[in-house]
């Protein structure tokens, strides 16, 4: 039987490089809290305990963490003072305590694994995650003699010769749950920094006469996040993921790196997405759906079969059925539209509900809101639309009934019934070459007067 694994959040730094008021790990990747990712990532190895350790009044953070606890870590004294704070939680936990930090969402739940699997072999009291960066510098340095890992050594306190150790320290480290306590108990801040270095647990594992490894990993996944130019990078490697998983899973993509996705988007198999599409978070795409190029989806569920964009807008609360068609320059907000309804070309539908098999003419506007309130449109089953309509809400149009073009429909249309809702047309035979005449005449008359106003002066 495996011994449980529990997991710290350390979460509780200030971030001052990011130049923000909003806490460093709540600033989003993939429109999730960088947080977030670390939290799904160790979720992803069922511990028995995961815990936060965050600054005093940030309830944004703990909120973040929740359903999982957080602990306050009182002042920011460094890594292993911030992990300390956690061992209250941990008490009578005796398996391994994974400790990662909040500024680092890339790591993957795959090297978490590796982590706690080697330390379990090699019976080690301290593992940690290292990889060779190409610029060590702002890493603490891992000093491994004969396969052993003797200590750690952040850049200000190395020697010369520590330097240029390119082997660097994640942050990721796996402690035996029997000696955190003892272990983190016995960290003191005789450093440049004057900070409590978690890393010094290493270099203590040892002198209490037990191992230390490192396991080594790739580079990509341990960038840390310190300023808003590593969090744009992290997002590019946190893009090209779940990229490349979307099509693994089945989607087609024409030109992946124009494509934006949220850590949440679903698909279906055989979805083709074109160039230059982003999807915000909450959006779900059923199986054999296209999405054109330049499209912008957020917060919607999207059937079977459907055809969006190009250049179409969904925003939040809509909800698009197999089959729909949803075309260039259609923006729905808060919409349903029911199996096979279409609107092809230009139009806004606003708190609108389409009924099925329905058609939206071109130039269709649903008038949502009043200047104070915002009102919603029922459209029934095969209703037809005509072209450059403006629904005045709140309205119900009925099943089968037909709205002529250019109506501005302001009363409830009942069903099977045909609504004008627009001046009657006149028109008179031939009068169109008398028209023009007059217009002529007039014309010339206008252009006469400016003639002799110019010769005047
Ligand atoms: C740390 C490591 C370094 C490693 C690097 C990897 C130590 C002493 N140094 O350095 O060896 O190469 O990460 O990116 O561990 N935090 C707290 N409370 C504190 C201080 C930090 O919760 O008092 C949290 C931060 O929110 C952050 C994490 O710990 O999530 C790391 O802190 P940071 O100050 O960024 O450490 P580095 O200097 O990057
Ligand atoms: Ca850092």
């Amino acid at each position: 039987m495996k011994s449980p694994i529990a997991v710290v959040v350390l979460a509780a730094g200030a971030g001052t490089r990011m130049k923000s008021r909003l806490p460093k790990v709540l600033h989003r990747l993939a429109n999730r809290p960088m947080v977030a990712h670390v939290l799904a990532n160790a979720e992803a190895l069922k511990p028995s305990l995961v815990v936060g350790v965050v600054a005093p009044g940030a309830t944004g953070v703990a909120e973040a963490f929740a359903p999982h606890p957080t602990v306050v870590q009182t002042k920011p004294l460094g890594t292993g003072h911030a992990a300390r704070a956690a061992l209250g939680a941990l008490k009578g936990h005796d398996g391994p305590v994974l400790v990662v930090f909040g500024d680092a969402p890339l790591v993957t739940t795959a090297s978490l694994r590796k982590l706690v699997a080697a330390c379990r072999k090699a019976g080690a009291a301290v593992g940690v995650l290292g990889f060779v960066a190409r610029d060590p510098t702002p890493y603490g340095r891992l000093i491994v003699q004969d396969g052993e890992l003797v200590k750690i050594v952040e850049s200000r306190d190395a020697d010369a010769t520590e330097r240029t150790v390119a082997f660097s320290n994640s942050g990721v480290m796996c402690i035996d749950g029997r000696l955190i306590a003892s272990l983190l108990g016995a960290i003191r801040n005789d450093n440049a920094k004057r900070e409590f270095y978690l890393t010094d647990a290493v270099r203590l594992a040892r002198e209490a006469g037990r191992r230390a490894i490192a396991v080594a990993g790739d580079e990509a996944e341990f960038q840390g996040i310190n300023s808003r130019a590593e969090l744009a990078a992290a997002e590019q490697a946190l893009q090209q993921r779940l990229r490349a998983a979307a099509m693994a899973g089945g989607v087609t993509m024409t030109d992946p790196g124009t494509v934006w996705l949220s850590a949440d988007t679903k698909f279906g198999t055989d979805v083709t997405i074109g160039p230059n599409v982003r999807f915000g978070p909450g959006v779900s795409v059923g199986s054999d759906t296209v999405i054109n190029a330049f499209c912008d989806i957020e917060g919607v569920r999207i059937g079977r079969g459907v055809l969006v964009g190009p250049f179409a807008r969904i925003r939040p609360g809509s909800e698009v059925a197999d089959g729909v068609h949803i075309g260039n320059f259609v923006e729905l907000k808060a919409t349903r539209m029911a199996k096979g309804a279409k609107a092809n070309h230009l139009a806004y539908l606003g708190d609108s509900d389409i009924g099925a098999g329905s058609n939206i003419g071109a130039g269709t506007i649903a008038v949502n809101y009043d200047g104070y309130g915002k009102h919603r449109t029922i459209i029934g089953a095969d209703v037809f639309i005509g072209s450059n309509s403006s629904l005045v809400a709140p309205l119900k149009v009925g099943r089968g009934a037909n709205v002529t073009a250019g109506s501005v429909v302001t009363e409830d249309v009942p069903a099977g019934a045909l609504a004008f809702g627009r001046a009657r047309q006149v028109t008179k035979k031939g009068r169109a070459a008398a028209l023009r005449a007059k217009l002529k005449d007039r014309a010339a008359a206008l252009r006469k007067a400016a003639a002799e106003r110019s010769g005047k002066k």
